[in-house]
This record gives C-alpha cells, sequence and structure tokens, in this order.
C-alpha cells in the first residue's frame, strides 16, 4: 500500500510524524505493506514551488492508495495570491472527495474532559457527514473593493450520492439521521431537504428528522446525545463539526475521512487546522491525526489493526498522558511514545499463550 503523506504547515508535520510513527509500529507488528511517500503541500510547497498544491504533488495523490494529511495554512501566506487553504479545496476537488466523515465522541470514562456538564455530555456519539466539494466553497466567487458574492449551488445528484452515504451510515450505526439545513431560508435547502425526504423511502429502517441549522447548533451544547448522523452541506458541517469536537475535550481529538468514487484515494486528516499559536513547540494533540491514521487502515481492510491503534489512543488518555489542549503536561512526541507502548502492550497481551485459544 502506497500512502501518500502532506504533512503540511504548523503542526501538521508535528502531528504527521507521530501518526506515521504509529502506522510503521502496527504495519510492522501485524506484517502490513505500507510505503509512505512525502510530499509538499500548503504554505510549504508556496515557499519551495510557488504553488499550494504543485502539479509532483496532485500526481502523487492520484496515484495512491491513500493520502494522509496534516494541516495547512497560517499566517505566513495568508495575502499570497493562492493561498494554502486553496491547494486543500483544489486537491479535495480534483479527487472528487465529496463525503467527508467526522466522527465525535465523548471516551467514556473521560467525561470530565468535556467543558459539558458530565450529565449532558455522556454518551456523546455522533458522526457528521459533511458534502465537501459544493456549496458556497465552489460557487462562483467576485471580489472587488465595494462588493463580493459567493454563489453557493446544489444539484440534486450531490445531494443524492452524500444523502445515501449517511443514510447508509446511520444504518450501520444507531438507526436516526438528522438532516440539517436552513429550508426555511435557503433555496439549496429546500432542494436538500426535499431531495433527503424523497430518499427516506429507500431506507424505512432509518429514522430520519430535520432540523434548521441554527437551532442544531443549540442542540448540540443542550442535548448532543440525542444526534446520531448528522448530514449536512459544506459550510454548516465545517462549523458543526468544529462545535461538536470539543465536546470530547479538544477539537486535537477528531479525525476525518474524505473519500469519493469507489476505488480512488481516499483521503484523510484531522478536522483541526494548523494551530499557528501552538506550531512548534511540540505541543500539539496528535489525537485527531492518529484517529485519522486509524479511519485510514478501516479504509484499507485492515479493520482489526484500526481496532488496535484506536484502542491504544483511547487508553494512553485514560491512563493520564494528555497535552496542554485537555489540561495536561505531555508533549506531542511524548504523547506519541506512549501510544506506542500502549500498542507493545497491547500486541504483548494479544501474542501471550492464555489468550491464544483458538491456536
Ligand atoms: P486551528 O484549528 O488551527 O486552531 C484553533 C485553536 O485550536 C487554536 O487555539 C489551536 O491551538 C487549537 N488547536 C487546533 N488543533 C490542535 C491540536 N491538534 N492540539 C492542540 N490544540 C489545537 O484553527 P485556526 O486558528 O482558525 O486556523 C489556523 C490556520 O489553519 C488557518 O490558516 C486556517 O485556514 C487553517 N486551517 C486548516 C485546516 C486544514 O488543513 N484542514 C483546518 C482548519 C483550519
Ligand atoms: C476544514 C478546514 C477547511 C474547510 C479550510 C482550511 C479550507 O476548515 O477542513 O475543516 O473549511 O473545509
Ligand atoms: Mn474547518
Amino acid at each position: 500500500m502506497n500512502i501518500v503523506v502532506l504533512p503540511g504547515d504548523g503542526i501538521g508535520p508535528e502531528v504527521a510524524d507521530v501518526a506515521v510513527a504509529c502506522l510503521m509500529a502496527v504495519a510492522k507488528a501485524r506484517g502490513l505493506d505500507l510505503a509512505f511517500d512525502h510530499h509538499d503541500f500548503g504554505g510549504i510547497a508556496i515557499d519551495r514551488h510557488g504553488d499550494p498544491l504543485p502539479p509532483a504533488t496532485l500526481a502523487a495523490c492520484k496515484g495512491a492508495d491513500a493520502i494522509l494529511m496534516g494541516a495547512v495554512g497560517g499566517p505566513k501566506w495568508d495575502d499570497a495570491p493562492r493561498r494554502p487553504e486553496q491547494g486543500l479545496l483544489a486537491l479535495r476537488s480534483e479527487l472528487g472527495l465529496f463525503a467527508n466523515l467526522r466522527p465525535a465522541r465523548i471516551i467514556p470514562g473521560l467525561e470530565h474532559l468535556s467543558p459539558l456538564k458530565p450529565e449532558i455530555a455522556t454518551g456523546a456519539d455522533v458522526l457528521v457527514v459533511r458534502e465537501l466539494i459544493g456549496g458556497l466553497y465552489f460557487g462562483e466567487k467576485s471580489l472587488s473593493d465595494d462588493d463580493a458574492s459567493d454563489l453557493c449551488a446544489y444539484s440534486r445528484p450531490e445531494i443524492e450520492r452524500i444523502a445515501h452515504i449517511a443514510f447508509a451510515a446511520a444504518r450501520a450505526r444507531r438507526g436516526k439521521l438528522t438532516s440539517v439545513d436552513k429550508a426555511n431560508v435557503l433555496a439549496t435547502s429546500k432542494l436538500w431537504r426535499r431531495v433527503v425526504t424523497e430518499l427516506s423511502a429507500q431506507y424505512p429502517d432509518v429514522a430520519l428528522d430535520h432540523l434548521y441549522v441554527d437551532a442544531a447548533a443549540m442542540a448540540i451544547v443542550t442535548s448532543p446525545t440525542r444526534f446520531d448522523v448528522i448530514l449536512t452541506e459544506n459550510l454548516f458541517g465545517d462549523i458543526l463539526s468544529d462545535e461538536l469536537s470539543v465536546i470530547g475535550g479538544s477539537i486535537g481529538l477528531l479525525g476525518s475521512s474524505s473519500s469519493g468514487a469507489p476505488g480512488t484515494p481516499a483521503l484523510f486528516e484531522p478536522i483541526h487546522g494548523s494551530a499557528p499559536d501552538i506550531a512548534g513547540q511540540n505541543r500539539a494533540n496528535p489525537g485527531g491525526m492518529i484517529a485519522s491514521a486509524a479511519l485510514m487502515l478501516g479504509h484499507l481492510g485492515h479493520g482489526d489493526e484500526a481496532a488496535l491503534l484506536t484502542d491504544a489512543l483511547d487508553a494512553t488518555l485514560l491512563h493520564g498522558t494528555r497535552t496542554s489542549d485537555l489540561g495536561g503536561y505531555s508533549s506531542c512526541s511524548d504523547f506519541g511514545t506512549a501510544v506506542l507502548a500502549e500498542l507493545a502492550d497491547a500486541l504483548a497481551d494479544r501474542d501471550r499463550p492464555s489468550t491464544q485459544a483458538a491456536a
């Protein structure tokens, strides 16, 4: 398996290094053949090649089995003619990565890390299914000194394909889908609600409801456990997933997958940005990047290894190793070392004779 790694900017390379080390350990222990191929992307690619998504990086991504991305952007490039973020949008669009899945949950036993009261946060486990290559992000844009506009457009096929993903995800989870829109105001949302409602006839086992995005933003913090899967458009999904992420204690814990047509490479990245305020200080939480690596293993058909990595991440946090965003004192790299130790422990447990009953 050829994995293209795009460390990017700010804390991106710090968390990517940790995730690659974890993947190498899992691969070595379980005999997986993973090869890592690092490429410039984002601000660093602007500095080195004058382009946030150089042709060689795009070609490597297109030929990869999967892509692992850290984060891009930072104040240094905020006024660049093509910002690092535009490289990310171009990559998502070029690869047709329309389905962005962002799982957010509170790890049982870590309810005290949530800014919400434990009685509200306990049991929260939500999957955001975000449409990733349409809507306001990709509509026609204009900007002059006095006027600006961003067109928001969605077509029926664009809504249908992401809705199918969300219904199927709900079916595989707790059978509940909440579609979030602004159908009391926006034409795109009216079509969104109509198409999602029509498709629900194909999923009689999934309970569908609709919420306006403003009410959804409120419900996420007042009653997060009312949600199972949230389906929403690009911009709303961006905002609501950051909001949901802090229920577990920090945005630094959330990973994501972005995929397109079957058989094409998918991309795995934490939902956070390059965190310029802590970049270069070895303080970042690599949890979201490790969670993304686990999602990648699952996507590549290695579900067992994905669970191994997720369990090691959870155990690290539960045993008290935490970065400063979670009130702890661990560095980013020390956190990675602790995850590797949990992995080694779990693998040793598996190999102990008493656990080899099947053999
Ligand atoms: P951000 O997510 O980078 O940071 C927001 C806050 O969360 C900061 O206080 C930061 O320190 C903290 N934080 C984020 N990730 C963390 C982690 N892993 N561990 C500990 N703390 C963490 O958002 P921002 O500051 O609005 O954006 C910074 C830059 O990143 C901008 O250029 C933005 O466009 C870009 N960005 C990129 C991506 C991406 O590459 N996918 C995502 C979001 C933002
Ligand atoms: C994210 C980021 C990106 C987005 C930016 C950097 C373009 O915020 O992945 O959530 O808005 O999609
Ligand atoms: Mn975002």
